[in-house]
């Protein structure tokens, strides 16, 4: 038996970077897996967001390990791509029990006013249409529930440099922690825990690539932050997803309204 064997979990911004590990790590444990992802480019993101072959390629892994998941492509924008895909999930796979409101983007960079707006649209009201598509749903199914957002150590602290993009990716990851303390309040008497987790640096396209590697390298903020207090330049994906698994899971059952980092201590250090 897995530590979430037959439970049915969304993931948002499913076909890369840590959206991927989540899957592979949750569907390891047992989990039907409803992933969600944009599968097309956003303007003011410099580095590529996710494909469709790429999420095609997710599920045939999955698949192949002998895993349950469903690719859908939808945009935490759009709150009918989610319904929609919550939908065919309860057809397929049976009634909602976890969400993992992980779908994000950064753009960190200078002369893109625009992405003060995606930055916000995508990071945090994506994070509230995604879990109010979910509500309604594992409120009906009765069998209590786990959603958990994935804000940054930009959440808890002041970094991001001083860009459009910058700005709002910090205040975007503040402002899911407002709403992880508001749902958890809300969703306690129907046994939903909600939680944040914080990553420090995780190696994914939103940090490798090499326009923003070299944007925050010349940046006078960015570049002046200090690395993680444990003598490690980047956590592992599959170290947020394993925060992830235990948020999910009934390891964590009494745990509900809480900012876990996963950093390395970096938060601390501040
Ligand atoms: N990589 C890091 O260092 C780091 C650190 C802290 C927090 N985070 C957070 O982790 C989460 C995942 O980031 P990542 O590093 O894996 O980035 P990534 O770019 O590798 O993956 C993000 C995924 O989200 C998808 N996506 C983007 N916009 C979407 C939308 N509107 N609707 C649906 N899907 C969308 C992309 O296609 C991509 O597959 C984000 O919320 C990010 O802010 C990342």
């Amino acid at each position: 038996m897995g530590r979430l064997q037959d439970k049915v979990v969304l993931v948002t911004g499913a076909a890369g970077g840590l959206g991927r590990t989540h899957c592979q790590r949750l569907a390891e444990e047992g989990a039907s897996i409803v992933a969600v992802d944009i599968c097309r480019q956003i303007d003011s993101v410099p580095y590529p967001l996710s494909t469709p072959a790429e999420l095609k390629d997710l599920v045939d892994e999955i698949e192949g390990i002998g895993g349950r998941i469903m690719g859908r492509e939808g945009d935490v924008r759009d709150p009918s791509s989610l319904r929609q895909a919550l939908d065919e999930a309860d057809q397929e796979f049976g009634p909602l029990f976890g969400v993992v409101a992980n779908a994000g983007i950064a753009s960190m960079v200078h002369g893109k006013p625009q992405a003060w707006q995606d930055v916000i649209d995508v990071n945090l009201t994506g994070v509230y249409n995604t879990i109010e598509a979910a509500i309604p749903r594992m409120v009906a199914a009765g069998q209590g529930g786990s959603i958990v957002i994935v804000s940054s150590t930009a959440g808890l602290s002041g970094i991001g440099g001083a860009s459009a993009g910058g700005l709002s990716y910090s205040a975007s990851k503040h402002g899911v922690v407002g709403l992880m303390r508001t749902y958890a309040n809300n969703l306690a008497p129907e046994w939903i825990r909600v939680n944040s987790v914080h990553p420090t640096g995780v190696a994914t396209r939103m940090t490798t690539d090499n326009t923003i590697m070299e944007f925050v390298a010349n940046d006078p903020v960015l570049s002046r932050e200090q690395p993680n207090a444990m003598p490690v330049l980047a956590v592992e994906a599959v170290d947020v997803s394993n925060a992830v698994l235990w948020l999910l899971s009934d390891e964590a059952r009494y745990v509900t309204g809480v900012t876990l980092p996963v950093d390395a201590g970096f938060v601390n250090r501040r």
